[in-house]
């Protein structure tokens, strides 16, 4: 299963995330390998109306109908079509631990599958305290970095976090720099789940090359 994180790119925002998820699509056909888009949630309704892909949003608020100007809004992420939400990525972090139980919660409420996102193995423990459906350690300093990653970096903190969310029965996602098939291999033998991608697909020359690519790990 492979998680990919359009952010704010641009080959991930509008006509061309749509694009982009159809090669997804095709790609998963193809392979058999889970691919999860996470979208923004202003192209939520218009892509989750266009793939038969399971798709997520970027995230959403601890807040429920009423007056909260700005925010993202559970109830209208699930009606969108979003099958789930990703909590406490490093680059959106939860204002503090209650709001991310907030939003977790929020999230189970309506029926929102969640991923809380976890940069050290202590976060990863308070995630997991929350019970959302996945975790995922991801060094922040290896996020978007070409050459390195967390499979090639931090092994020993990958298989430390394997265990921890093992004994809780929460999938590990693993992310930040993953990009060759061999990342994804090493990744499974420490016994992650599964893989949260973003920069390696969407800023590639060819995002096809590279998805069928990295699904050839998964053999
Ligand atoms: O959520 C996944 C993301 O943070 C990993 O980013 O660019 O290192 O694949 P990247």
């Amino acid at each position: 299963m492979i998680f990919i994180n359009f952010k704010t790119y641009e080959t991930g925002t509008g006509e061309k995330a749509l694009e982009m998820v159809k090669t997804l699509e095709s790609v998963s056909r193809e392979t058999g390998v889970k691919l999860i888009p996470i979208v923004q949630a202003l192209d939520l309704r218009m892509i989750a109306g266009q793939t038969s892909l399971e798709v997520w949003v970027q995230g959403i608020d601890n807040i429920t109908y009423g007056a909260h100007t700005g925010h993202t809004l559970p109830e209208g992420v699930l009606l969108a079509g979003a099958k789930g939400a990703v909590l406490n990525h490093s680059e959106n972090k939860a204002l503090n631990v209650e709001d991310l139980a907030g939003r977790n919660q929020r999230a189970r409420d309506v029926g929102l599958k969640t991923l809380i996102f976890a940069d050290s193995t202590d976060e990863l423990r308070q995630a997991i305290s929350l019970k959302p459906d996945f975790v995922s350690y991801e060094p922040p300093e290896l996020i978007g970095s070409s050459d390195k990653s967390v499979a090639t970096e931090k092994p020993d903190i990958v298989k430390k976090a394997v265990n921890i969310a093992k004994n809780a029965d929460i999938p590990l996602i693993v992310g930040a720099g993953i990009q060759t098939k061999e990342d994804i291999t090493t990744s499974l033998n420490l016994g992650a789940s599964g893989f949260a991608i973003a920069s390696g697909i969407m800023n590639a020359e060819n995002p096809r090359t590279v998805i069928e690519n990295l699904a050839k790990g998964f053999k």
